[in-house]
């Protein structure tokens, strides 16, 4: 007989976490303004806001810790990361920072400006609101075929071309500072590009002389998907896959609490010089010394540490079949969920789940409210709240999916936690009916309002006569 499918690690620390009852779970959420990034953590059990952070560092991560250089500039640490960067990666120069927004924010303050246009692969979130910010437009070039959640297609994180030449050809290469492809693409469902397209990316914009840019929170997942799914990778080691990848990108923004598994940290790596000193700048005004950006010794010692173990198989394939199996579990409960499953998270498809409500009335959101409710399982919302206002008209943007996203920390979870979890979305699954109306906005802030919004259940508005 075969030998079944386990994790690639044993467990020698635990953290313990805490059931609570349905009543309790009500009282906290509407105390929460019906916004789950309101919950203190101990007011949820099993949690999926976010892969972003909240890994397990290893032994060897927690030892290189212990080594960590907190000097000012010049710290071995610093160079420990600039070498596997330079190892894995292939860029000569790179600059820490806090988090992957704090590298967009001093990458960008070096590139863009006001009226640019920025193409992409559906940019994530804080990547969009740094272009926005800047009063320039972040437009979506990705394949059709990623906006339907019943669609297989094994890279729907890819651009489509055609989109990608129609922006080039219609504004000035001034006009388009870089285009970013972001590996995986989280805000379609976690979805990788294929080699080919990341190739094929690079050559368009190199003929047309324009700069690629990788959001490379999640590349170590899209490697294992090529490995997986496109034909010649797969006797390919996983570092022989991100080697090729990078040769497609003039640089990156990274955030490091992904697939380099840590809690705290980003970086920017570059080939060019000159914008390299020109980032440098913006990176010693908002983040620290370009040998710590934001960082601490020890803190970049976990990172490079990171770094090499999240590009090895065996950590990539233990997550991403955690990842597999609950979206299994959810596909014979009958629940719709987004296929191919993605790298770091399940996406519900929210429309399906509850066809009856209206947009208008944040379905994803009500979804991951009832989930809440249901087993004190925190997910969260991928649709109209998240998609924010049109910073022009300020009219609700209304994106083509409104998804429930489940993120898996890695390495952090048994496969019995995804059990809880699939049984959970599938008892509110069976009451779906029951489920009439869902929320409106009480408060909201004027950018990436998801954060901090207020709801209240919808109410129909009262004539008044
Ligand atoms: N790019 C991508 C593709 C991301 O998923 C994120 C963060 C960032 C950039 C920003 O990085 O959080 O370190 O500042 N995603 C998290 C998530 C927050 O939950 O998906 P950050």
């Amino acid at each position: 007989m075969e030998l079944p499918f386990s994790e690639s690690y044993k467990i020698k620390m635990v953290e313990p976490i805490r059931k609570s009852t349905r009543e309790e779970r009500e009282r906290w959420i509407k105390k929460a303004g019906y916004n789950l990034f309101n919950l203190k953590s101990n007011q949820v059990f099993i949690d999926l806001l976010t892969d972003s952070g909240t890994g397990a560092m290893s032994d060897r991560q927690w030892a290189s810790m212990m080594l960590g250089d907190e000097s000012y500039a010049g710290a071995s640490s610093y160079y420990n990361v600039k070498q596997a960067i330079k190892n894995i990666l292939g860029f000569d120069y790179f600059l820490p920072t806090h988090q992957g927004r704090a590298a967009e924010n001093v990458l960008f303050s070096a590139l863009i400006s006001e009226g640019n246009v920025v193409p992409g692969n559906t940019h994530f979130d804080t990547t969009k609101g740094h272009i926005e910010f800047r009063k320039a437009s972040a437009i979506d070039c990705t394949i059709d075929e990623a906006f339907d959640t019943t669609v297989h297609h094994p890279f729907k994180g890819n651009i489509d071309l055609n989109k990608l030449e129609a922006i080039y050809l219609r504004y000035s290469k001034e006009q388009i500072p870089c285009v970013i492809v972001t590996v995986t693409c989280n805000s379609s469902g976690g979805q990788p590009v294929s080699m080919e397209n990341m190739r094929e990316v690079y050559k368009l914009s190199k003929h047309y002389g324009i700069r690629v840019i990788f959001d490379s929170a999640r590349f170590a997942e899209n490697a294992y998907f090529i490995k997986t799914r496109e034909e010649g990778y797969a006797d390919k080691t996983i570092k022989e896959i991100v080697a090729e990848m990078f040769t497609y990108a003039d640089g990156m923004t990274m955030s490091s609490k992904k697939d380099a598994i840590v809690n705290m940290g980003g970086f920017i790596a570059l080939r060019e010089e000159e914008l390299f000193k020109k980032a440098a700048q913006f990176n010693i005004i908002y983040e620290g010394y370009i040998t710590y950006g934001g960082m601490s010794g020890r803190d970049m010692n976990a990172l490079a540490q990171g770094l090499d173990e999240g590009t090895e198989f065996d950590y990539l394939e233990t997550r991403i079949k955690q990842v597999a199996y609950l979206g299994q579990k959810l596909k014979e409960f009958g629940v719709p969920v987004q296929e191919p499953f993605g790298g770091h998270a399940i996406f519900v498809d929210a429309k399906r789940f509850l066809p009856h409500l209206p947009v208008e009335q944040f379905v994803a959101q009500t979804l991951a409210i009832e989930l809440y409710k249901e087993a004190g399982v925190r997910g969260v919302e991928i649709g109209t709240l998240l998609a924010d206002r049109d910073p022009v008209t300020r009219e609700n943007r209304f994106p083509k999916l409104e998804l429930l996203r489940l993120a898996i920390p890695r390495r952090v979870y048994t496969n019995n936690h995804m059990d809880v979890i699939a049984v959970a979305l599938k008892n509110v699954y069976d009451r779906r009916e029951d489920i009439r109306s869902g929320y409106q906005i009480i408060n909201e802030a004027p950018i990436l309002r998801h954060f901090t919004v207020e709801l209240a259940p919808y109410q129909e508005e009262e004539c008044s006569i």
